[in-house]
């Protein structure tokens, strides 16, 4: 069998990036057949860029308030992101609601995490909701991209117990040690040539994923 050549991944980030440390380091142990060819960033200081910087990785800042409309920004962010000719874009908190304009030529090469146990909360405030819903479990999302917000085929989910005494910062800490988790598998499953997509569904080793994808 011939082993797959590395793949070019680009990441998006706005914010912290621990999400974007994860792929750092599995990139790093060489569990991750892949190279990062560029972050992406949206605003300008956040910590994640410093994260990209320290491991060598090129940056660029895009700022969305550089651009009248949506529509012009995510013309612009897709060429940006295609320079770099990706063989997969990561969101890995990217704070921005993107058009069809990036999305659908990206199709089946985009992934995102979102912090919830999607289709349950897509949008923002994902932990509170939980909390105040009286949910017992909370948890986060790996899915392919479409141009439905937070939708597209899921890949991968965790799950987490919300306890009685939980806040959002608790509960938002342990989903996102689950996340450092599921979004390099679900990356390295792509990178490995071992996972798709078609419009509903993820597909991997040949196998059509449930809607709630595969279990960890
Ligand atoms: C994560 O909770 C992710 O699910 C959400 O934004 C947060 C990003 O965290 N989309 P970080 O920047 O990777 O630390």
């Amino acid at each position: 069998m011939s082993i797959p050549r590395k793949k070019n991944l680009v990441v998006l980030i706005s914010g912290s990036g621990s999400n974007l440390q994860a792929f750092i380091d599995t990139v790093a142990q060489n569990t991750l057949p892949a190279r990062i060819a560029c972050v992406i960033s949206n605003i300008a200081d956040v910590y994640g860029l410093q994260r990209a910087q320290a491991a060598g990785i090129a940056t660029q800042v895009l700022p969305h308030k550089d651009f009248a409309t949506r529509e012009d920004y995510d013309r612009a962010l897709l060429s940006a992101v295609q320079q770099y000719k990706p063989d997969l874009v990561i969101l890995a908190g990217f704070m921005r609601i993107l058009t069809p304009i990036f999305v659908a030529p990206l199709y089946g090469k985009l992934m995102n995490i979102h912090p919830s146990l999607l289709p349950k909360y897509p949008g923002l405030h994902t932990h509170q909701r939980a909390i105040d819903a009286k949910d017992t479990e909370a948890g986060a999302t790996v899915h392919f991209v479409s141009t439905e917000l937070d939708g597209g085929p899921i890949i991968i989910q965790a799950r987490v117990a919300i306890m009685p005494d939980d806040t959002t910062d608790t509960l938002a800490q342990r989903v996102l040690q689950q996340e450092h988790i599921i979004y390099p598998q679900a990356v390295r499953w792509f990178c490995e040539e071992r996972l798709h997509c078609n419009e509903h569904h993820a597909i991997l080793d040949g196998v059509t994923l449930p809607l709630t994808g595969a279990p960890l």
